[in-house]
């Protein structure tokens, strides 16, 4: 063993996952409702609501991104699919008969598309509809990914949004390496149905990801928008990770129920359930076309797993509830708007015994058996 080791595991960083966290109450101005959710997911494109919808077969194709452009946010068309199938999705939001909140120039909805720099014709032919292109690599940090990436960059006109990174270091390189990045991904190995920190113990948990990748960036002084991805169950761990520095979270799980998520409702239990399957589930890589960030020969690992989700309704109702809890929470917070957020929010840390003190816990709910 190495001399340093045990130096290193006394000096390990603190790794805070959102279950580690609150935010402090702080003075409030305002009334929820009258709180500012707009934000920027790249230094050009404005939202109005800081929600993405996450790039997976279970979450966005055209109808699921139509329907959160029509709410002030935008959806990410996963890339499990043929080239064709991936631009015709995206044609489809853009002629979508909706009056969207988040639009571009010509008011049609905006919508991006899930890239990965290895797979430089499906860049080129997505960047002709999409309004922006979002790498869909688990670990960007690579040489030959950022490599791709740098070759590919001048042909794209679209803003080029990088991900995923989980860590300062990969910043200073990537913004050094590339002739241009427009927003973050940030956030590995915290998604609901992600194994690969459980796998290969190598994770940057969504909330320690934003807070390096913001870091870093106010460290070179570079305004480039943050999303924070994976693994956000509420509100409240939106607002940790707004609070921490992100413009805008990104959305899997909770999405995956609505009706506007590719696949049927299923009854499982008696429950009316859909199906949320991790990219680098057995049974997604099944269905890969194209070379993708899990495809990669040397990898065997499945990294993902498939999971039932409630059957939740329409996603305008779901999005609508979230923002409210959003707006909640900035409110006890004492913040106006995101970038208020950054500067007033405090944390708190939160003991493990403290976790089961702020959940549900009346002993007649044990008893009854209404919560386990
Ligand atoms: P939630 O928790 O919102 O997370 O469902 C969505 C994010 O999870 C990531 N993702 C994966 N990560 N293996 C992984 O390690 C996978 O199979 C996988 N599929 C999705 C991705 O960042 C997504 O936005």
């Amino acid at each position: 063993m190495p001399q340093s080791s045990l130096t290193k595991l006394k000096g390990a960083a603190n790794v805070y996952t959102f279950r580690d966290f609150i935010l402090l109450p702080g003075r409030s101005e305002l009334e929820p409702r009258e709180i500012d959710l707009t934000t920027r997911l790249t230094e050009k494109i404005k939202l109005g609501i800081p929600l993405v919808s996450s790039p997976m077969d279970t979450v966005t194709e055209w109808k699921m991104a139509a329907a959160l452009a029509r709410v002030g946010g935008v959806g990410v068309v996963h890339r499990n699919m043929t080239i064709e199938d991936q631009v015709s999705n995206l044609r489809k939001v853009k002629s979508a008969r909706i009056d969207p909140k988040s639009a571009d120039e010509a008011g049609k909805p905006l919508v991006g598309a899930s890239i990965s720099p290895l797979d430089p014709k499906r860049c080129r032919a997505v960047d002709s509809v999409a309004d922006f292109l979002v790498c869909d690599v688990a670990h960007f940090h690579n040489s030959n990914v950022i490599k791709a990436a740098a070759r590919v960059l001048p042909d794209l006109s679209g803003d080029f949004i990088v991900g995923n990174v989980g860590t300062k270091a990969a910043v200073l390189d990537i913004v050094r390496e590339l002739p241009r990045v427009d927003g973050f991904r940030a956030g590995i190995g915290s998604g609901s149905v992600c194994v690969t920190s459980e796998l290969t113990r190598v994770g940057a948990p969504t909330l320690y990801a934003v807070a390096e990748v913001s870091t870093a960036l106010s460290m070179l002084k570079l305004d480039i928008p943050v999303i924070g991805d994976g693994g956000i169950r509420s509100p409240g761990d939106a607002s940790l990770a707004l609070a921490a520095g992100a413009s805008s979270v990104m959305l899997g799980a909770l999405l995956a129920g609505c009706d506007e998520s590719p696949g049927p409702v299923v009854t499982v239990k008696g429950r009316r359930m859909k199906v949320h399957r991790g990219m680098a589930s057995a049974a997604a890589r099944k269905v890969r076309f194209a070379l993708d960030r899990y495809s990669v020969p040397s990898k065997g690992l499945d990294e993902g797993v498939e999971a039932y989700v409630p059957a939740n309704g329409g996603a305008e109702q779901t999005i609508t509830t979230f923002c409210d809890g959003l707006r909640a929470a900035f409110g006890y917070g004492g913040a106006k708007s995101i970038r208020d957020l950054w500067h007033v929010a405090s944390f708190g840390l939160v003991s493990p015994q403290g976790s089961l003190e702020m959940g549900a816990h009346s002993p007649s709910l044990h008893q009854d058996g209404l919560v386990s």
